[in-house]
């Protein structure tokens, strides 16, 4: 017996394939709606870039190696570092703001759980150049349409919003120092799977008042900038202005369409490193899977990996967890393409032949066509065409009939009712003119 595929990875049989192509179909066509245009990179690359910038957590996971030059190379595990440098080498010649997307395969060695693999396909879109929050809006709202336009409406979907800047301005707020937030921030990534007396120590110990952490598990519970304010009560100018900007997002969101599935939600930090303003991450409402996408501003990665200052953002949703919700909620179609014409004639060798000559025909004319490569009785060729899905039969004159031995016959598969038609011109001009020909 063969070796299975790699723990983590996967064999695409061909109706896996198929809803894969369904999911990819879906977000190319959402995308070209946003006006966003694909690119791709390479899925090998140096070890160094992901090292410098994207955090403890990938780096754990890497597919790393040395290659026979010796040199330090990764199969990649997101593509953020990847589209940075690419925009980065050609900032001054891309029309501003850039909007790319692409959807790699990515490698991480994960530990395997639910929703989690350690290849996986992810859409990535990213806008470069704007610093405006209209940018974050717009991918947001790209991220919601996407689900809409899987079948998945408000029941089923959540997007949690939080800004690492307001979190930032909060914690400064209620007294945490400012060399304490990044050991906050990790607290609060985990808070959800963390029991709160765990939480709590954590907190303590990187020096946060007993005051602060009461407040700041209050804060947590939030859900609009509106109870935000209620809750933290005092203000100060660098709050108010994060505050100001995360309303005026919320805003946008709300005009182009998606309002209603956006929440703050401060508990959302996300575990790459470069991220440095409004964060985001899409989840099924009820909270039974991992998160299907998440993203946010990453405005300093251009620069620190040694290209221009370029303000960017974006985000990637990953086919797994989206395959597996689709799939739950019954809404998994496959972009499967069914034999649309068989192509059916006698039991010899000239029989075969006509059908090939009048399957060639078909095919110029963009048809899907099939038919038995070896001659056999038509009872057979028949139930191979139903057992490919094929809708409708031509049976070509057997190279022996005696009596009316020219006549072709579409035989639709599904009624049985049979055409009749003079000659194989005939026969390729009337399926020509049938939905599925180009
Ligand atoms: P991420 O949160 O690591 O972000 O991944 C984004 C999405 O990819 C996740 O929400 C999940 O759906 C999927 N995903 C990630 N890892 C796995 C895995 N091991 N198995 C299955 N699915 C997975 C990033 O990668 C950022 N680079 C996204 C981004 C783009 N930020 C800005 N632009």
């Amino acid at each position: 017996m063969a070796q299975g595929a790699l723990p983590g990875f996967r064999d695409f049989y061909p109706q896996e394939l198929a809803e894969r192509a369904y999911i990819m179909s879906v977000w190319r066509e959402v995308a070209r709606r946003y006006a966003f245009v694909e690119y791709d990179g390479p899925p090998l690359e140096p070890l160094e870039l992901y090292t410098k910038k994207s955090g403890e957590e990938i780096v754990g996971q890497l597919y790393n190696f040395d290659d026979k030059g010796g040199r330090q190379v990764a199969l990649r595990p997101e593509m953020t570092p990847t589209v940075a440098r690419m925009v980065g080498a050609r900032a001054n010649a891309l029309r501003k703001p850039v909007r790319w997307f692409s959807i790699p395969q990515l490698f991480r060695y994960e530990r395997q759980q639910k929703g989690r693999l350690r290849e996986h396909y992810q859409l990535n879109v990213d806008i470069f150049g704007e610093a405006s929050v209209a940018a974050d809006a717009e991918l947001m709202a790209a991220a919601l349409d996407m689900m809409r336009a899987f079948g998945l409406g408000h029941d089923d979907v959540r997007a949690r919003v939080s800004d690492r800047r307001l979190l930032r301005a909060v914690l400064t707020t209620i007294g945490a120092a400012e060399d304490a937030h990044e050991a906050v921030f990790a607290v609060i990534d985990k808070v959800e799977r963390t029991p709160r007396a765990v939480s709590e120590e954590k907190l303590r110990a990187a020096g946060l008042e007993e005051s602060a952490t009461g407040k700041l598990f209050e804060l947590l519970r939030v859900r609009t900038a509106a109870e935000l304010r209620a809750v933290i009560g005092t203000t100060n100018r660098a709050l108010d202005e994060r505050l100001a900007e995360i309303e005026q997002y919320l805003d946008f969101t709300a005009r182009l369409g998606v309002g209603e599935y956006v929440q703050l939600d401060l508990t959302i930090v996300r575990g790459l490193a470069y991220y440095t303003g409004i964060v985001f991450e899409l989840f099924d409402a009820k909270g039974e899977f991992r998160a299907i996408a998440g993203g946010g501003r990453y405005d300093t990665l251009l620069a620190s990996l040694g290209g221009v200052d370029l303000p960017a953002l974006g985000f990637g949703m990953g086919d797994v967890v989206l395959g597996e919700l689709l799939r739950a909620r019954g809404l998994m179609k496959s972009a499967a393409r069914p034999v649309e014409v068989w192509v059916a004639g006698g039991e010899r060798t000239v029989d075969l032949q006509k059908v090939m000559s009048l399957a060639a025909s078909l095919r110029a004319e963009g048809l899907a066509v099939e038919y038995s490569l070896r001659p056999q009785q038509i009872a057979k060729q028949f139930k191979a065409a139903a057992t490919a899905g094929a809708k409708r039969a031509v049976i070509v004159p057997l190279a022996t009939d005696a009596v009316g031995g020219t006549e072709y016959t579409i035989r639709d598969l599904d009624s049985g009712e049979q055409t009749k038609y003079p000659d194989a011109d005939a026969v390729v001009r009337a399926l020509a003119a049938a939905p599925g020909a180009r």
